[in-house]
């Protein structure tokens, strides 16, 4: 039985220790926010805070999250109202949307540590953070945007 906190709340998840923490909180949880791109850490589709730190997921293990808290896109505003979220509304950020969960959590981490980032500070990262859509413009935009 692992336990931590998610989105603010303690729970037990009873798994395997070694499930990549993204299996853990969508098929064990149910909380499908949190997406399945590549599943090497390398797109970053998978992106939750953990302790408020941008990590990809699908590279974590559940047993690595015991006693820690992680957030996922469910709950980084109980009304979807971070700014981050307003700004991705404002410009309609997304095309098909898959890779956007990820793009928002990275962003989120980003202002967090970094409150006027430069677009230098944007891209250096959120470079890792892929979209075949190709709405990097309006990634940047909306990161810019939500500093403001
Ligand atoms: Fe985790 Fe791609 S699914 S980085």
């Amino acid at each position: 039985m692992i336990k931590f906190e998610l989105n603010g709340r303690q729970i037990s998840v009873d798994a395997d220790p070694d499930m990549p923490l993204l299996w853990a909180i969508r098929d064990e949880i149910g909380l499908t926010g949190t997406k399945f791109g590549c599943g090497i850490g390398a797109c970053g589709a998978c992106t939750v805070h953990i302790d408020g730190t941008a990590t990809r997921s699908c590279i974590t293990y559940l047993g690595d999250v015991e006693g820690l808290s992680v957030t996922t896109i469910e709950g980084l505003d109980e009304k979807g109202n971070h700014p981050v979220q307003e700004a991705w509304r404002n410009l309609r950020v997304p095309q098909c949307g898959y890779c956007q969960s990820g793009q928002i959590m990275q962003a989120a981490s980003l202002l967090q540590d970094t409150p006027n980032p430069s677009d230098e500070d944007i891209d250096a990262v959120m470079t890792g953070n892929l979209c075949r859509c190709m709405t990097y413009p309006r990634i940047r935009q909306a990161v810019r945007d939500a500093a403001t």
